[in-house]
C-alpha cells in the first residue's frame, strides 16, 4: 500500500534546528523543559530531546478542521488513517527516548489545564493559519518562564505569512525576533 506519510528524510532542516539548539544551550543554563505545539512524526521532538531534560510533545494527529483560509500544507487532505498513520511514525521514531511524551490534544485545549510559568521553551508548529498561531502562541506564552523562549517554525513571509503576522502582532516593533536556517525563530521572555 502507498503511503501518504513519507519516509522520515533527516537531512532537510536539521541544520537550522542544530543551530536553534546551540542558541538555546548557550542561553539556558539548565535546558529543562520544552513543549513541542504540533509534532507529526516526531523529527523536531528528537532533536529537542538531545538538548532539553524532558520534551512534551502536543498533537492531535487528527483531520484538520475545514476552515476556508487554509494555507497549501499538503497535511490538509490526510484522512484519519493517514493521521493514525503518522502518529504511528511519531511512536516508532521517539521510542528510545524516554525524556519524550506525547499528549494527544490540540494545543489551546491542552494548554487551558497547564500550569504558568514553568516550561523553558514552548515551540508553535501546529496549524500555520494566522488565527491558529496567534491563538497557539497567546495560549502558551503564560507557561514561558522569565528568562526562557517563545519559539517555532515557518517565519517566512513568501510561504506562510499568517504565521509571520501572528508572531509581529504578539511581539511587536522593539522585541527582538531571533532567526534560524530553516525558518525557526526565538523570542525571549523576560
Ligand atoms: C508541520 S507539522 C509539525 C512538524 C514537526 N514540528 C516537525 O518539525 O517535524 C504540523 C502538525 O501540527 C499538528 N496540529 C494541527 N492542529 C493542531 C493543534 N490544534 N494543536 C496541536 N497540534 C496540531 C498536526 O497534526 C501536524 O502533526
Amino acid at each position: 500500500m502507498n503511503s501518504v506519510v513519507k519516509p522520515i528524510r533527516r537531512e532537510k532542516g536539521l541544520r537550522g534546528l542544530y543551530e536553534l539548539m546551540e542558541f538555546f544551550r548557550a542561553r539556558l543554563e539548565v535546558p529543562r523543559t520544552i513543549v513541542e505545539i504540533g509534532c507529526y512524526r516526531g523529527e523536531a521532538s528528537v532533536v529537542f530531546a538531545e538538548l532539553f531534560r524532558k520534551v512534551w510533545c502536543i498533537d492531535p494527529w487528527e483531520p484538520y478542521p475545514r476552515y476556508d483560509n487554509m494555507p497549501m500544507d499538503h497535511l490538509n487532505d490526510f484522512t484519519a488513517d493517514d493521521w493514525a498513520e503518522a502518529e504511528r511514525e511519531f511512536r516508532r521514531h521517539t521510542l528510545k527516548y524516554d525524556n519524550i511524551e506525547a499528549i494527544k490534544g490540540r494545543s489551546v485545549v491542552v494548554a487551558s489545564s497547564w500550569p504558568h510559568g514553568q516550561v523553558d521553551v514552548v515551540y508553535i508548529d501546529a496549524l500555520h493559519r494566522y488565527e491558529n498561531v496567534k491563538a497557539d502562541i497567546l495560549a502558551w506564552l503564560p507557561m514561558v518562564r522569565p528568562g526562557g523562549f517563545m519559539s517555532g517554525h515557518d517565519y517566512s513571509q513568501k510561504k506562510w505569512p499568517g504565521v509571520v503576522r501572528a508572531i509581529k502582532e504578539v511581539f511587536p516593533r522593539g522585541i527582538f525576533i531571533d532567526r534560524f536556517s530553516d525558518s525557526s525563530w526565538a523570542v525571549g521572555i523576560s
